[in-house]
């Protein structure tokens, strides 16, 4: 019996790469500071539990394939807060924004096809683009410019005819970077001028620190038809395990072949949508302390960095990650020595290798991604033993 060659040829994720050795160091008794995933440890808000105590229906149905009608008018309510106005048959409810993301590809592309993404991009994506045989075709970007955008000539370079979208994150993960007016401008430009589509994965919206604030795509009119925004209450409400995202596109084919899809799997989980739909009511005062920990915590990790020796790292705009240059050959192979042989008082932390959300061969194979979704004590503490770390790594492997 033979697997698919789909499924064969798909990668282990380079978040999930290490857990073998985490699971070690935890049966070795260590305590391990997860600054490799994005899992905010930030209380969901009461509301979405109070909704789902609430709900009182004798027989969990099936909902509406398209979402409950009552979250998506939440969430068109919270489009217009943002001067974006959606008609209820322009968001579609999905399970996470990575089942609004598979379905998005699956809709646009044929095997083959190619997708425009700055690189270092969220490697889950790769996922995606590995099952479906869409050709990734990354616009290299680099720490020193803080991950921004090259110029206009070089990405028009990289279109080709088999080109079908642009697509990132804003904020980005894994890099922190929220793109400039003038980034977004072109990135328009060269969709309008090669008729493109763009797919903006803006799940992480709310989260931008100091002067920074993400655009939506949503704000260019003159795009409307070829915008795709995808949405999700994961991080915006710290309700990762909810799975409730959505698509929201005034493009109507677009939507029209979305709907098929959802229909085929026929509904998002109705519990997880009554809480969500709570979570939108909720005032937006929220998110000013939610944003206030974050950047705080965004800070700290900065200012940690920026005194241990031979470290790089862009000041994160947004999200709650960061690529950071460590002064090693192999960050996996450090990262792996961390959770092996390093403790303090028998603590270690846990980092993602860079390498993994590069699809240039040989990129980022010193660099780590770090998420900062830790409180503060935590974070310090995680600081302090990488700071720790790389000297000790450092004497052994000078050796
Ligand atoms: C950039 C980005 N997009 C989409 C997702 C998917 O989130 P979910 O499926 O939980 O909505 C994530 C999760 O980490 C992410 O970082």
């Amino acid at each position: 019996m033979q697997l698919s060659s789909r499924v064969l040829q798909l990668k282990t994720s380079p978040v999930r790469k290490l857990v073998p050795y985490a699971e070690k160091a935890l049966e070795n008794g260590r305590t391990i500071y997860h600054l490799n995933i994005g899992q905010p440890d930030i209380e969901t808000p009461e509301e979405f539990y109070e909704a789902i105590n609430n709900f009182k229906e004798k027989t969990l149905k099936y909902s509406h394939s398209a979402g409950l009608v009552e979250l998506r008018e939440e969430i068109q309510k919270y489009y217009k807060d943002l001067n974006l106005d959606y008609g209820l048959d322009e968001i579609l409810v999905t399970v996470g924004g990575s089942e609004a993301l598979l379905f998005t590809l699956i809709s646009l592309f044929d095997e083959g096809d190619e997708i425009l993404i700055p690189e270092p991009y969220y490697a889950n994506y790769n996922s995606f683009y590995d099952l479906l045989n869409i050709k990734v075709v990354p616009i290299k970007t680099k720490g020193e410019n803080g991950f921004h955008l090259p110029s206009k000539e070089e990405v028009q370079k990289l279109v080709t005819s088999r080109t079908k979208a642009i697509m990132f994150s804003n904020p980005g993960n894994p890099t922190g970077i929220v793109y400039r007016k003038d980034e977004l401008d072109m990135l328009n430009e060269i969709s309008k001028e090669n008729n493109l589509f763009i797919i903006s994965d803006e799940v992480y919206r709310e989260f931008t620190y100091g002067e920074n604030e993400a655009i939506s795509f949503g704000s260019y009119k003159d795009a409307e038809d070829r915008v795709i925004i995808i949405d999700s209450i994961s991080k915006r409400y710290s309700a990762c395990g909810a799975r409730i995202g959505a698509i929201i596109s005034k493009n109507k084919e677009f939507m029209n072949s979305i709907y098929k899809l959802c229909q085929a799997r026929l509904s998002a989980p109705t519990l997880d949508m009554v809480g969500a739909a709570a979570l939108y009511r909720i005032n937006k005062s929220y998110f000013v302390p939610v944003k206030a920990e974050y950047q705080k915590r965004r800070d700290i990790l900065f200012t940690e960095l920026s005194t241990m020796e031979g470290v790089r790292a862009a000041e994160p705009e947004g999200a709650f990650y960061s690529v950071v240059k460590l002064p090693v050959e192999n960050a996996e192979e450090f990262c792996i020595w961390l959770l092996e042989h390093f403790h303090i008082e028998n603590e270690t932390v846990m980092l993602t290798p860079a390498e993994g959300f590069y699809q240039t061969e040989g990129l980022g194979k010193d660099e780590v991604r770090i998420s900062y979704a830790l409180k503060e004590e935590a974070l310090k503490k995680s600081m302090n033993i990488l700071r720790e770390g790389l000297i000790k790594y450092r004497t052994i492997i000078e050796k």
